[in-house]
């Protein structure tokens, strides 16, 4: 039989994993921090071989472990890891693979939470980093030391849509014996899969696209069974696990992320050419442009071009302000992946803890606006940014 479609796979897997018979077809919530055993013998067994139930929910609950079971079944993956958030995942799985002495080399178009763990919170600990242009594959090899353990890397980047060149960086790292680490949140495991690219691990903030609707924070790791037992066991020590109702909504989120992804993804572009025509916008970043630095890249390593774009606007940060301020139907708001459509100025919000030097480096400018793009009617979408540009200066 020929593999099941993406949304198939999203949609049913689950179900393998119920206990009951009569298969519920939406997944049950299991809100209960504790299991019973009929006896001490079978409580033993159970602490002598984890995975084989479940005793208390910090460890493994029946609904969260039906969420990773999807998630790692997407990601081809033999094992998956939830998260309270996607800086729960990003923290714990960082701090597996390293301890006091060793360096990772990490993007330096990074996430804020991202940025501020591996330069504030890992030094702490004896570990250092260094930030590179990921798109200059002797960049990352002359940063690898004989300490280097880790490379980590954003398939595509926030805000500057700078997209990951993940078979090439695979091969480095393999070649030096490093782990390689891939946050996948801007495009989740229908855009891209970085584990069948050769990344060894898969992460995303689940709050965003996985769950779709912004009503959810969770996070999750998928990658190969012996690195995720080191990650599991780093999650349940520092208690960052997710918890049922989130694992639930996540599920259901799954289920339509094909369908969301393909419509948030065409709204973006025709988003994005209307931008690019408007006077009053310096560039528009969106990998599915062909002005795009990586289009071609983008084309062979994405499914489409997802559904987060960014802008320039001419005038500065005083004319980036105004645009936000006078958007109508779009959200003033920090996240993106949500039904709505979003925007906030990135050095306000992701990368408001960075040095001036720090944004410049990662290429944030002040007049930039971060513009994740929601499920409503493209027509509302692109009317509400011209008339916001429109207005500019009166
Ligand atoms: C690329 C990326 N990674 C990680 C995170 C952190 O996720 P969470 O807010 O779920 O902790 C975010 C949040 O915006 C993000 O954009």
């Amino acid at each position: 039989m020929a593999e099941e479609g993406f949304s198939t796979k999203a949609i049913h897997t689950a179900a393998y994993h119920t206990v009951f018979h009569g298969d519920p077809l939406s997944y049950p919530i299991f809100q209960t921090s504790s299991f019973g055993f009929e006896s001490l013998e079978e409580l033993d067994a159970f602490y002598e071989e984890p995975g084989s139930g479940f005793a208390y929910s910090r460890a493994g609950n029946p609904t969260v472990n039906a969420f990773e079971s999807v998630m790692a079944h997407l990601e081809g993956a033999e094992a998956a890891c939830a998260f309270a958030s996607g800086m729960g995942a990003i923290s714990a799985t960082i701090l597996s693979f390293l301890k006091s002495g060793d360096h990772m080399i990490v993007t330096r178009d990074l996430y804020g939470g991202t940025y501020s763990l591996v330069t504030k919170i890992a030094p702490q600990f004896g570990v250092t980093c260094s930030l590179i242009d990921m798109t200059d594959l002797t960049a990352i090899e002359a940063a690898i030391r004989p300490e280097t353990k880790l490379i980590w890397g954003e398939t595509v980047s926030n805000p500057t849509t700078v997209v990951l060149d993940i078979p090439s960086i695979a091969k480095l790292a393999h070649a030096h014996g490093l782990v390689f680490g891939v946050d996948a949140t801007f495009t989740t495991p229908y855009l891209s899969l970085p584990i069948a690219q050769g990344a060894d691990l898969s992460v995303h903030s689940a709050t965003k696209y996985i769950s779709g609707h912004g009503d959810v924070i969770g996070g999750v790791v998928s990658g190969p069974q012996k690195l995720l037992e080191k990650i599991h066991f780093m999650m349940t020590t520092l208690g960052s696990n997710m918890q049922p109702l989130e694992a639930y909504l996540l599920l259901r989120g799954l289920k339509t992320l094909e369908i969301r992804m393909d419509r948030q993804a065409e709204n973006a572009l025709k988003t994005a050419l209307a931008l690019q025509n408007h006077p009053n916008v310096e560039r528009v970043y969106y990998p599915g442009l062909p002005s795009h630095p990586q289009y071609a890249l983008s084309q062979a390593l994405l499914r489409n071009s997802g559904g987060f774009l960014s802008f320039t606007v001419q005038g500065g940060l005083v004319a980036a302000r105004q645009v936000v301020n006078n958007l109508r139907m779009v959200k003033r708001s920090a996240s993106l992946g949500d039904a709505h459509s979003l925007a906030s100025l990135p050095i306000m919000t992701s990368h408001r803890l960075l040095s001036p030097a720090a944004r410049a480096e990662a290429g944030v400018t002040d007049n930039m606006v971060r513009a994740p793009i929601g499920l409503e009617n493209s027509e509302d979408i692109i009317a509400d940014y011209v008339q916001a540009l429109d207005r500019l200066g009166n």
